[in-house]
């Protein structure tokens, strides 16, 4: 299965994708996980961990290389979930053409939907295992006395706000390239992460 979630910052992505690759036993790539990656081991351009830094979108050109090495890669023979990939429609052309070179196909783009105001909300008191990667929430799902946490640096309020616009602006050309293929599930990202889960399951047919 090829699976695509697209969704704002604080959506979810990150939160459900951990949880459904682990059941469909495929990889999850997440550009952003890579990139922070790439940044920790000092191998990410500066003009780069900068955009990032304060909200902005990579170019195209930097992400589509990063996701074309990595789908060739064994693992991926299965089937893999892009995480946050594409973001715009260069970026979907390109995955296109990766996949059709393969001779493989796009299953489904799931789309997170989650009113702006409970995004900042969830982002401001989101903290990250620094070892695990695993994804908690303050109030919501709080972290484990012994976890080492690490609160991104594009939390902030003023990189969220860019990061909120920059979704805008680009969903306004992704969501239609997707609903014409008619791949596109618009999913409902309120409600318990469990809750989500179980749409998204229903919308993949795969058991919840
Ligand atoms: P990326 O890391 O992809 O960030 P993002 O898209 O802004 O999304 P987030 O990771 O912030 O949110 P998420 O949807 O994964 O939510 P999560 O599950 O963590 O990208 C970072 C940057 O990299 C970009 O800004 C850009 O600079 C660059 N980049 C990456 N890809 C690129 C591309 N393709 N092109 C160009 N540049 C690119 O959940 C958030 C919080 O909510 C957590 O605290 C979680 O516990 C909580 N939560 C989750 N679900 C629920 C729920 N149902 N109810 C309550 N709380 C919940
Ligand atoms: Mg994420």
């Amino acid at each position: 299965m090829i699976i695509v979630l697209v969704g704002p910052p604080g959506s979810g992505k990150g939160t459900q994708a951990k949880v459904l690759c682990g059941r469909l036993g495929v990889p999850h790539l997440s550009t952003g996980d890579m990139l922070r990656a790439a940044k920790k081991a000092g191998t990410l351009k500066q003009e780069y961990v900068d955009i990032m830094t304060k909200g902005g979108l990579l170019p195209d050109e930097a992400v589509i290389g990063l996701i074309d090495d990595r789908i060739k890669e064994d693992d991926c023979k299965a089937g893999f979930m892009l995480d946050g990939f594409p973001r715009t429609v260069p970026q979907a052309e390109g995955l296109a053409s990766m996949l059709k070179e393969a001779g493989r196909s796009l299953d489904k783009v799931l789309q997170l939907d989650v009113p702006r105001d409970m995004l900042e909300e969830r982002l401001v008191n989101r903290r990250t295992d620094k070892s695990t990667g695993q994804i908690y929430h303050l109030i919501y799902n709080p972290p484990p006395q012994d976890a080492e946490l690490v609160h991104r640096d594009d939390d902030k309020p003023e990189a969220v706000g860019r990061r909120l616009d920059a979704y805008a602006s680009m969903t306004a050309a992704l969501l239609p390239y997707y609903e014409e293929r008619g791949l596109l599930a618009r999913i409902e990202g309120v409600g318990t992460p469990q809750e989500v889960t179980g749409r998204i399951a229903a919308a993949l047919e795969i058991e919840s």
